[in-house]
């Protein structure tokens, strides 16, 4: 069974596709491809698993004769950078890509960013399609139109929105993800339900262990869910001008632990969970929330498995001054996303910074 969610754009919506078995239906997604070329972008570990079953279903696909490429980039967060970004421009070239060729990016969140910033960026933006392959792409990177690299200053400080044409999320690609990538994608589910949907945290807490056994169903629960949600809010405010933020929950300081681990080190879903856990402590500490909610949290992120305290050695002061170059920010000082509990996120202008520290260097001794 397939589910689709539409996010509703005007003339740029597109439908979000869960189901198993997708990547072989090409019926299901074909129409979102307009012209004759097509490059598919994958990773080095993704690739050798899908990339020849999508270029096989293409070519047969009897409807207009595709000319199709495929681009290989080294997997990982290290890799996500302007070189590869450049490499796929360097791709499209060579290929002659015209204006309406179409960019698939099969992979995870890394794959499908740098494609995605790609496609913006090739004649001043040609279509994508999103096929994600890990459960962190496919409850929120492949949705919503966020693309992007890294810069050495920090994570995703280069980019552009560009809206994919479709997101096909086969649920059979999960069968070959490392349980350490599943349990990432997890913590970006959690987020979901901190920011804004308190029933889906009790869902989660029900559901925990089903989820870590893979359950088809349970899967495509949570999947659905925060698709639903995400959709929703870019909906309102695509380009992030207001509740947009909320989604970056736990994010200013889980993309300061990720890049000041060092890109690999920690998985950007592991960053996001430590980050939770801080962003629910900082509002403890400056009294708009209760301690028995982020123990809650605690216990949730502890029985999928996910870390709860930054890697030992990182230096707070570092970590601080990562903090002070995240895109929320604004002239006034840290904007930060806390919650007054679970499924009640808000924006908090002019954090003090003292208080941040304290957070930080609270977690020195775990
Ligand atoms: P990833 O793309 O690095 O994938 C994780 C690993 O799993 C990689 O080694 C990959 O090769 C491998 N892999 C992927 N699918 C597989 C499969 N089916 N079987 C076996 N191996 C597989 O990481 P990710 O967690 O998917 O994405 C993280 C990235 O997403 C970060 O860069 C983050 O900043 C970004 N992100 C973007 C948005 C957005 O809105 N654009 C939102 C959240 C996260
Ligand atoms: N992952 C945050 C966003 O898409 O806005």
């Amino acid at each position: 069974m397939t589910t689709t969610i539409e996010v509703g754009l005007g003339a740029r919506r597109y439908p979000i596709r869960i189901g198993a078995g997708l990547l072989d239906d090409a019926q299901s997604w074909r129409e979102a491809i307009r012209g004759s070329h097509v490059l598919i972008v994958s990773d080095d570990n993704v690739a050798p698993l899908y990339a020849q079953r999508l270029c096989e279903v293409l070519s047969v696909d009897g409807t207009q004769a595709l000319r199709i490429e495929t681009l290989l980039l080294p997997a990982g967060e290290a890799n996500k950078n302007l070189d590869a970004a450049a490499r796929v421009l360097d791709a499209l070239a060579q290929f002659g890509a015209t204006r309406d060729a179409c960019v698939l990016a099969l992979g995870g969140g890394v794959v499908g960013d740098i494609a995605g910033f790609a496609a913006a960026c090739w004649m001043r933006g040609i279509d994508f399609v999103q096929f994600p392959t890990t459960l962190l792409a496919m409850v929120d990177s492949s949705v919503g139109g966020k693309t992007g690299v890294d810069h050495p200053a920090g994570k995703n400080l280069i980019g552009a929105f560009h809206q994919p044409r479709a997101v096909v999320a086969d649920l059979e690609t999960l069968a070959t993800l490392p349980d350490r990538e599943l349990r990432a994608g997890l913590a970006e589910v959690v987020k979901t339900a901190c920011i804004g949907d308190a029933d889906f945290f009790g869902w989660l807490e029900g559901h925990a262990d089903t989820l870590l056994a893979r359950d088809p169903d349970a899967l495509t629960h949570a999947i659905a869910r925060c698709c639903r949600y995400k959709a929703g809010v870019v909906e309102r405010d695509e380009r992030e001008a207001g509740e947009r933020a909320l989604l970056n929950f736990g994010h200013t300081f889980g993309h300061a632990l990720e890049a000041e681990a060092g890109y690999g080190t920690l998985l950007h879903g592991e960053a996001v969970a430590i980050g939770m856990l801080l962003a629910a402590r900082l509002s403890t500490q400056l009294g708009i929330a209760t301690d028995a909610d982020t123990e809650r949290l605690h216990a949730l992120l502890q029985r999928l498995g996910l870390p709860t305290a930054p890697p030992s050695g990182l230096d707070p002061d570092a970590l601080l001054a990562r903090m002070r170059l995240d895109k929320k920010n604004r002239a006034g000082g840290l904007r930060l996303i806390l919650w007054r509990g679970i499924g009640r996120a808000e924006v908090v202008e002019r954090v003090d910074e003292r208080a941040v520290m304290h957070v930080l260097e609270g977690t020195r001794g775990e």
